[in-house]
């Protein structure tokens, strides 16, 4: 078989970025080593910047986005037994954020890859890239017991964290930074209406806890927890009270709770793998990065990725040019960075750190009542949060 693109990984990463190459007239196949249903089981976070909003509208995949997704205008913070409203699109001149599940997106570019017949080989075993330091890269991997081959001009590494592409590149051409944060976030999915129209922030002296949601009738709520923790410690029971413990009072009084339909420990990290370009294979999405989620970061930086490198690539058939391709690290780690910023900010103001000492703490809260207080905080919370242009 031959491509011009071969992706690895059907996650929002690689899904998007096939469908953005389809757009240019750009072949594509997507191996995936997981089946369709394994994919969208997965319970990832679901806030939408509106440059990802935007490149699933450039790719005509929007519709059930707009119908379903909700805009949000702001976030509120809690902390010291208040809430502060940061009203984020009067900060940035009208930017906003939009809730609609991860596996929604997932869905809706599953759809309509199968619905463009393009080439998605799911359960694919044993994927390599291979030559991609030539001029002539391949991919092998099995299907039900035999082995294929796919010549292609370029691979796009979108497997994600664990994924074969990065693990593929000599150690001595890849450098890695790496921070992972002494707890994790025990998160509960619950068919009960949020306890705000917007997401809680609360920083709290027994630990952060987040609110946030899925739809108008589908809650979704954190609480840090320690990483040596296990969700069989916690009952649905001892999991709302706890996060009662650390809302406001009238969040408590709004809460509604019920019977928990999922209910897991994620760890938080940070990871940055540097260049994301290997020749001719590139490293887009969590292949190359991790943000804790605190940010709401994962999927939006996977989005930029595959927006520079689509342009490039575009730019590469269409033009004869490689100038985009060459500048394709680059351009895209200048803005990972940036997000790991953001991401490492917020998770460092509003988590409980093992060496949180009272010096520690009122630091955490003179940034948290500077944010609130001062125009010129609140805008650079919101226009990170929204999304810093691409
Ligand atoms: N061969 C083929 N496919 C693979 C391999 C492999 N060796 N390893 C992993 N995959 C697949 C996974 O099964 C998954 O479907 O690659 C896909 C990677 O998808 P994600 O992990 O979702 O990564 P990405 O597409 O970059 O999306 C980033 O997902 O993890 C969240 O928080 C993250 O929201 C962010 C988003
Ligand atoms: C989520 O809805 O799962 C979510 C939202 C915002 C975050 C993290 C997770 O910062």
């Amino acid at each position: 078989m031959r491509t011009q693109v071969a992706i690895i990984g059907a996650g929002p990463a690689g899904l998007l970025l096939g469908q953005l190459l389809h757009l240019y007239g750009i072949e594509t196949v997507i191996l995936e080593r997981k089946d369709p249903d394994y994919v969208l089981a997965r319970i990832r976070a679901g806030l939408l910047e509106q440059g990802t909003v935007n490149l699933m509208e450039e790719v005509g995949v929007a519709a059930r986005l707009h119908r379903e997704g909700l805009v949000h205008d702001g976030i509120e913070l809690a902390f010291g037994g208040a809430r502060h409203r940061i009203d984020m699109k009067k900060a940035t001149g009208g930017k906003t954020v939009t809730i609609y599940g991860q596996t929604e997106v997932t869905r809706d570019l599953m759809d309509a890859r199968a619905a463009a017949g393009l080439t998605t080989v799911y359960e694919a075993d044993e994927v390599t890239p291979r030559d991609f330091d030539t001029d002539h890269p391949r991919v092998s991997y099995r299907k039900d017991g035999v082995t294929h081959e796919i010549a292609c001009d370029f691979i796009a590494g979108c497997d994600g964290f664990h994924g074969i592409s990065r693990e593929s590149v000599p150690a001595s051409a890849i450098q890695t930074f790496d921070r992972i944060y002494p707890f994790g976030w025990l998160g509960i999915l619950s068919e009960t209406p949020p306890v705000s129209p917007e997401l809680i922030y609360s920083r709290h002296e027994r630990g952060f806890a987040l609110c946030t949601m899925r739809s108008t009738h589908r809650s979704r709520y954190y609480l840090q927890c320690s990483l040596d923790d296990h969700v069989d410690n916690w009952s649905d029971d001892r999991f709302w009270d706890e996060l009662k413990r650390r809302l406001d009072q009238e969040a408590v009084d709004n809460l509604v709770i019920g019977p928990s339909i999922e209910k897991s420990i994620a760890p938080l990290r940070s990871f940055v793998a540097e260049p994301m370009r290997f020749g001719r294979m590139f490293l887009a999405g969590d292949a190359a990065h991790i943000v804790p989620p605190t940010g709401a970061k994962g999927l939006n930086l996977a989005a930029s990725d595959v927006h520079f490198l689509s342009q490039a690539l575009r730019e590469f058939y269409g033009e004869k040019s490689s100038a985009g391709i060459d500048a394709y690290s680059a351009k895209a780690l200048a803005r990972v960075w940036k997000a790991e910023r953001f991401s490492w900010w917020m998770t460092s103001m509003l988590h409980l750190f093992p060496d949180t000492d009272d010096f520690t703490a009122r630091i955490q809260l003179a940034e948290l009542n500077y944010l609130v207080t001062s125009q010129a905080a609140t805008t650079s919370l919101s226009e990170n949060y929204t999304g810093l242009p691409y």
